[in-house]
């Protein structure tokens, strides 16, 4: 079963993803322009793409500890998981300045008042050269070892992510509690505890 799962996602091409992901916003969004979303369809069309934004997130910070732990492989799909992650990201946020805002002056009123939103914008920002620079060219500018490091910025866009949804929930609400652990226990298991406290007697 492994073995096949993980030809199936080799064989994958990461255009599928890109794909199915701008259907899938396509789709939400013809579901909010038809009344299909709700009395605040522009609100819930903004956290579908946001949520769908976390969730891609933390599939991409999950692909190593499934190699790791459970042999599913999805390496080869790291970077449409990425993107795709930034996509979302990207329609949340034209969400919220076009279609919810509708100004420039009021989002900056918004970032500079709203903790929560600055927060959001932080976390934006640290994906901000990781989206730019997710194509080859860039690798090979970069460097292996260069990129690698720059990509740990999704670390710091994840935990910006979720403090973003817990503090924007109002009253005590699970889900990005969850979030939040999930992002904590997958950034967990990246440190090396043996190397780092462990000193050679
Ligand atoms: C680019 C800057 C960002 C802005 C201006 C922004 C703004 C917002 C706003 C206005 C909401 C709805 C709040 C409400 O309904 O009261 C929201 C919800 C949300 N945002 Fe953001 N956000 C940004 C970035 C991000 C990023 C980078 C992520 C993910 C990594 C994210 C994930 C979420 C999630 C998960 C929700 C809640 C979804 C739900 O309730 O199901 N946001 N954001």
């Amino acid at each position: 079963m492994k073995a096949r799962l993980n030809k199936f996602f080799r064989w994958l091409p990461n255009w599928v993803v890109y794909l199915l992901a701008f259907l899938w916003a396509a789709w939400l969004f013809y579901q909010a322009a038809t009344g299909a979303m709700g009395v605040e369809p522009i609100n819930a069309l903004e956290r579908a793409y946001g949520e769908l934004a976390l969730q891609f997130i933390v599939f991409g910070l999950a692909i190593t500890p499934l190699r790791t732990y459970a042999g599913l492989n999805l390496i080869k799909l790291r970077r449409a998981l990425g993107v795709t992650a930034f996509f979302f990201v990207l329609a949340h946020l034209l969400v919220f300045v076009i279609l919810d805002l509708q100004s420039l002056s009021r989002t900056w009123t918004e970032i500079v008042k709203r903790p929560y939103i600055t927060i959001g914008m932080l976390s934006f920002l640290a994906l901000l050269p990781l989206a730019v620079t997710s194509n080859n060219r860039s690798v090979k500018r970069l460097g292996a070892a260069s990129w690698r490091k720059l990509h740990k910025l999704t670390y710091i866009a994840a935990l910006l992510g979720a403090i973003h949804y817990v503090w924007l929930a109002k009253g005590f609400q699970l889900e990005p509690i969850i979030y939040t652990v999930v992002i904590v226990l997958l950034l967990l298991l990246r440190v090396d505890f043996k190397s780092r406290f462990s000193r050679p007697i």
